[in-house]
C-alpha cells in the first residue's frame, strides 16, 4: 500500500498526527540535555509512536508524524523514499563533509503487556526493540543541529528508514533509494537495557552478526507405511541427519575463533502416528560476526542438504535468505564517538562492550557502503526499564532520551575529517 499525496494530506489531518508536538527552539543549545522542555518534548514524541506502532514498511503515521515535527521546526524533508522512509539534511553554515544519522521506526508484531498509559493501542503490535525511541532522539539530534547550524560544518542528513526487523531490512532500500550518495561516514544508536542510563556500549569492530534464514526441504516420491520403512525413503529421517550434520559445522568446519552460531527454530513433517511423511522441513538461522564464514557457512549447508540427499534418494530445495550482514564498527570513528562520551559524560560513561552480539542489525547494509559506528545507549534505571530487548514488557528509561540527542549531535559536529590519503 502506497499512499498518494491527497491520501497523505488527508492522514495528517487526523487527530493522530495533528497533535504534534512543538518545542520553542530558541533555548535549544547544544546543552538540549539540560533543558526540560526538550526531554518533555522527546519524551511525548516517544511516548506517541510506543501508543501508535506499525509494522515495517507500514509506517505511514509514524513517518508522517515525524515529518510533520521537523516541518513545523523549520526543516525541509525528503522522501517518502524505501517505502515509508524520510530523511532531512541539515546544512551547516560552513564547508565540510555530508555525514549521516540513522534511525529505524518499525515494531513488532507481539502484543505489549505493559499496563502503563502510553501502551500500545494497536493489538498485536508493539515497540519492543526501542525504535520508537531511536525515533524521538534522532528528531532531537536534527532539531539540535538545526538550531546550531551557524556552527555547523557541512551537512548532516538524518534518516528514518522503515522495516529495521525485516529480511533483508529496510536500509537496503534506503540505500537503493540513494540516501547514502555522498555521504561519508554514518552513525546510530540501539538502547540497551542492560546498560544503566548514561552509559554507552562501545566496540571497535564486529559488533552484530549477519543474519541469513534458511529453508530445507526433503521430498521422497510418496508417503509409506510406518511398519515397512525400508519400502520408501523416510524423510523425518533424512531431515534429521541433515539437523546433525548442520549442527556440527559450527566448530569443525568453520574456524572456532570466529564467532557463529547456526540454530534450527522450525522443523515440520507428517500428521498421522503411522505414515510416513512424503515432505519433511526445517528452517532457522544462521550468524556469524565474519563475512567468510558467513560465505562459506551458506555454501557448505547447501552442500550438505544436496548431498545428503543424494545419498539417500530424496529430492532436496535448500533456500537462503540474505539478511543483514555484521556491523563493523569502523575504529576511527568508534574512537571519536569514545572521546565525545568521556568529555561530555565522563570516563565512567564508557562501557567497553567485551564481545559482539549474536543478533543482527540493518545498519550493517549501510556499513557495507560506507564507514560507521553504532553506539549502544543505556536505558536501564529501573526493574520496569531492565526487560530485555523484544521482551513484551520491554520499556526504557525515557531520562536517557535527551542527553543521548545531546550527545549524537556533538557526535556529528565534531565529525572527524577523512584522513588523507
Ligand atoms: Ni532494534
Amino acid at each position: 500500500m502506497v499512499f498518494s499525496q491527497t491520501e497523505r494530506d488527508g492522514l495528517r489531518k487526523m487527530s493522530v498526527i495533528a497533535d504534534i508536538p512543538s518545542l520553542d527552539v530558541s533555548d535549544l543549545a547544544e546543552a538540549g540535555a539540560e533543558s526540560v522542555a526538550f526531554a518533555t518534548f522527546l519524551r511525548d514524541i516517544r511516548r506517541h509512536i510506543h501508543q501508535h506502532p506499525e509494522l515495517g514498511f507500514e509506517e505511514y503515521r509514524t513517518s508522517e508524524f515525524v515529518r510533520s515535527i521537523l516541518e513545523r521546526h523549520g526543516l525541509a524533508v525528503t522522501g517518502p523514499l524505501a517505502g515509508t522512509g524520510l530523511y532531512t539534511d541539515i546544512e551547516g553554515a560552513h564547508d565540510g563533509p555530508v555525514i549521516a544519522y540513522r534511525a529505524d521506526m518499525d515494531a513488532l508484531p507481539t502484543a505489549d503487556a505493559k499496563s502503563v498509559k502510553y501502551a500500545s493501542r494497536h493489538p498485536g503490535v508493539a515497540h519492543l526493540c526501542g525504535h520508537d525511541a531511536h525515533t524521538a532522539i534522532a528528531i532531537g539530534v536534527a532539531l539540535i543541529l538545526h538550531r546550531n547550524r551557524e556552527h555547523l560544518r557541512g551537512t548532516v542528513r538524518v534518516l528514518f528508514q522503515p522495516d529495521e526487523e525485516g529480511t533483508p531490512g529496510g536500509a537496503v532500500n534506503m540505500v537503493r533509494d540513494g540516501v547514502l550518495d555522498g555521504v561519508q561516514g554514518i552513525y546510530a544508536i540501539h538502547v540497551d537495557p542492560s546498560l544503566e542510563t548514561g552509559r554507552y556500549g562501545v566496540l571497535d569492530g564486529p559488533v552484530t552478526s549477519s543474519k541469513d534464514r534458511f529453508r530445507i526441504c526433503v521430498k521422497a516420491s510418496s508417503t509409506g507405511h510406518s511398519a515397512r520403512p525400508h519400502e520408501v525413503v523416510d524423510t523425518i529421517w533424512v531431515a534429521n541427519q541433515i539437523a546433525n550434520a548442520l549442527y556440527q559445522m559450527v566448530g569443525r568446519f568453520t574456524d572456532a575463533r570466529q564467532a557463529a552460531v547456526l540454530t534450527i527454530c522450525r522443523f515440520h513433517a507428517g500428521d498421522a502416528y503411522n505414515v510416513i511423511p512424503e515432505q519433511a522441513e526445517l528452517g532457522g538461522t544462521i550468524r556469524t560476526t565474519d563475512a567468510k564464514e558467513r560465505t562459506a557457512i551458506n555454501q557448505r549447508l547447501e552442500r550438505i542438504a544436496n548431498e545428503l540427499a543424494g545419498l539417500y534418494g530424496v529430492e532436496v530445495q535448500v533456500d537462503i535468505e540474505a539478511g543483514a550482514p555484521a556491523v563493523k564498527n569502523d575504529p576511527r570513528l568508534t574512537k571519536h564517538v569514545a572521546s565525545v562520551i568521556r568529555s561530555f559524560c565522563g570516563e565512567e560513561a564508557v562501557f567497553h562492550i567485551p564481545l559482539p552480539s549474536m543478533g543482527s542489525e540493518d545498519f550493517g547494509h549501510y556499513l557495507e557502503k560506507i564507514p560507521g559506528m553504532l553506539l549502544r545507549a543505556g536505558t536501564r534505571s529501573a526493574p520496569e526499564s531492565a526487560y530485555p530487548l523484544h521482551s513484551d514488557h520491554f520499556d526504557i528509561d525515557e531520562g536517557a532520551l535527551a542527553p543521548t540527542a545531546a550527545l549524537m549531535a556533538h557526535v556529528l559536529r565534531t565529525h572527524p575529517d577523512q584522513e588523507p590519503g
